[in-house]
């Protein structure tokens, strides 16, 4: 039976994009960064924060594997537009619902590439004087970053190319592919 949304080359107008990180490859990592988490957060009763939208399936995983008491919520941000390279601008496009004052804030990001989105998100954080703010995000390309930024855990370092799936898009679509699919040279 051929399984649902897991293809072998992915063909979009004349890019073509190749599988690179397995449905099963993250998953295991996924346990992984949970239980140092878990670990970190032992009576703690974190609040952990999605970054709306590219990381609402790692979020969703992530906390399947979280066994501390912790809290949830989402917030916006907008930079990417429909094109592959970053505006250079972020946005704050759906506020935070939950009063973070003196709360341990766990940011949850799909993935950082120049570090402009998570640099925007400690300094919009810390004006809440949260208790600690770590960030941890399933993908980072450490040859892209322009800005200093501290990101606590790291799924998976990678190069310096376009991905797509698990959460990631391109153009708003392909969020749904059950594993990452990177674009070939
Ligand atoms: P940064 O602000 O340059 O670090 O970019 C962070 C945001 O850009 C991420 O949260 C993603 O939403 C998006 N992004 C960066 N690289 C990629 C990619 O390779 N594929 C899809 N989205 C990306
Ligand atoms: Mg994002």
């Amino acid at each position: 039976m051929a399984e649902k949304n897991i293809v072998d080359e992915l063909i979009i107008g004349n890019e073509v994009f190749v599988p690179f990180l397995t449905e099963t490859v993250i998953q295991k990592r996924i346990v992984e960064i949970a239980e140092e988490i878990n670990v970190d957060y032992k009576s703690k009763l974190p609040i952990i924060i999605g970054v709306l939208n590219g990381s609402f399936i790692f979020m969703s995983d992530l906390v399947k594997n979280i066994t501390v008491q912790c809290e949830i919520d989402f917030f916006k941000l907008s930079s990417y537009g429909d094109s592959k390279i970053s505006s250079g601008e972020v946005k704050l496009v759906k506020e935070l619902n939950a009063d973070i004052k003196e709360r341990h804030v766990i940011i949850v990001e799909d993935i950082v590439d120049s570090g402009l989105s998570i640099k925007f998100i400690e300094e919009l954080m810390a004006r809440f004087l949260p208790a600690s703010m770590k960030v941890v995000s399933l993908l980072m390309k450490p040859d892209s970053l322009k800005y200093k930024v501290n990101i606590d855990y790291i799924g998976f370092e990678i190069p310096n190319k376009f991905v797509i799936g698990y959460g990631l898009d391109y153009a708003q679509r392909y969020r749904n592919l059950r594993s990452i699919y990177m674009l070939k040279d």
